[in-house]
């Protein structure tokens, strides 16, 4: 049995193999460069063809292309006309944008446990978290995978409740065939260096609501788009940051957006080469990552988890079962897969959230009733903890140029460390 990497043996990957990602070409060159010569830097030509051009490509009729898919988060919120007192249902396991975009409109979140399947809310304990001042559920389509939007949007019909989308990670992704940021009522984008589509930072937010459009952009430009009734000029309603782009970004997001479906073609058959190997291979104390068949994932993010009943470590401490999944996560890095362990905590375990303190003076969950029904006990997430400390995120080496050579190699890797897991105890 080959020696691992970690342990002084052949790594799978050799250094220099693993191709970089964003593949630069004379796309995003010619376009950046010709963005630097626009008369406007700000919210000119190319933030509006990158605007067009997404729209056409994802079906939306308006977008808003930002710094960030934080800011589109906060501006999908906004839109929705929530605000201080009300209550927005969110996963518990996310990256924490996904509520700080509530907290961030005086908002409160209320946490979801997940569907220990598909690591996503659980449609089934969403109703129980409903009350009066619930305003929106917002579902995030976590590592390219899409909500189950149907039990969603029933619970949301029934309590005339809002949909927001964060799609930070879910470009193209498809539930029933529909893509991603048009499942709800509005949605955010990241195109974060990350992402699937990327402009190194940057988000979009879209609906095919004028209404959530126009109120989500009283948020941009220090809030001088409010939309005013007296005069077309600086209404100076003031009360926003700055949450437009620039033209050289959009430039980058507008190549990289027209690069995508070559960028999603080899995706795809990367994740699908990586996962017909993985499964035929049946390795003990290895869960792969499980697609529905109403769904389309987009693979941004592959993970897979340690079975620690499958390895007899099921009495281990959840301490030492992610000491022991990081142990394997060391290993595969040094084999040349690049992976990592990604949230570490829940949302409901973050400082934040326990101190119940975001504004100050306990805001916004000091807003009279606005607290109401609201229980940030870990013991309503056992799922979400669960998922912490055993998956291990592989992300960008399943990324084009990378190909399905690279992603059989991942595959090797993944076999030869589990093959080798005394090594690591
Ligand atoms: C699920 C999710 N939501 C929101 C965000 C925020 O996006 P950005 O980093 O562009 O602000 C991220 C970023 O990684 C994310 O993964």
């Amino acid at each position: 049995m080959a020696q691992l990497a970690i342990k002084g043996g052949e790594a799978v990957i050799k250094p220099g193999e693993v191709k970089n990602w964003p593949p630069i070409d004379k796309t995003d060159e010619e376009l950046i460069i010709a963005a630097l010569h626009e008369p406007s830097q700000c919210r000119g030509k190319y933030t509006k063809l990158l605007e067009e051009e997404f729209c056409a490509f994802n079906g939306n009729k308006y977008a808003y292309f930002t710094n960030c898919g934080g800011s589109a988060l906060q501006m999908c919120v906004a839109g929705c006309g929530i605000g201080a007192g009300d209550q927005v249902i969110v996963t518990s396991y996310t990256w924490p944008s996904s509520a700080s975009c509530i907290i961030h409109n005086m908002a409160v979140p209320v946490f979801v446990d997940i569907d220990p399947e598909t690591f996503l809310i659980d449609p089934a304990k969403i109703e129980a978290a409903v009350t009066p001042r619930t305003k929106a559920i917002l579902c995030v389509h976590l590592h390219g995978l899409c909500c189950d939007m149907d039990p969603i949007r029933e619970i949301a019909k029934k309590h005339n409740l809002k949909i927001i989308e964060d799609a930070a990670q879910a470009h193209n992704a498809l539930y029933k065939g529909q893509k991603a940021g048009t499942l709800g009522d509005c949605a955010a984008f990241s195109f974060n260096q990350n992402k699937c589509m990327t402009s190194g930072e940057g988000g979009l937010f879209v609906t095919n609501d004028k209404e959530i459009f126009d109120r989500g952009l009283t948020l941009t430009g220090f809030g001088d788009m409010q939309p005013t009734k007296d005069t077309d000029s600086f209404p100076a309603y003031a009360f926003a940051h700055k949450f437009c782009n620039n033209e050289i970004t959009a430039a980058y997001a507008l190549a990289e957006l027209r690069k995508f479906p070559y960028y999603y073609k080899q995706l795809l058959a990367n994740a699908k080469t990586l996962h017909t190997i993985l499964q035929a291979a049946n390795i003990k104390g290895l869960k792969l990552p499980y697609e529905p068949a109403i769904c389309t994932h987009n693979w941004y993010n592959y993970n897979l988890r340690v079975d620690f009943e499958a390895l007899g470590m099921g009495d281990k401490t959840p301490a030492e079962k992610s000491e022991f999944r990081h142990a394997i996560c060391r290993a595969l890095q040094a084999e040349g897969v690049v992976c990592c362990v990604w949230q570490r905590c829940i949302l409901p375990e973050m400082t934040i959230f326990r101190a119940q303190n975001a504004y100050g003076k306990g805001y916004p969950w000091a807003v009279p009733g606005a607290s109401d029904g609201v229980d940030y006990s870990l013991k309503n997430f056992p799922e979400a903890i669960k998922y912490c400390y055993s998956h291990i995120a592989i992300v960008q080496i399943l990324r084009a140029p990378n190909d399905e050579q690279m992603a059989a190699k991942v595959a090797n890797a993944i076999i030869k460390v589990f093959n080798n897991l005394d090594e690591l105890k």
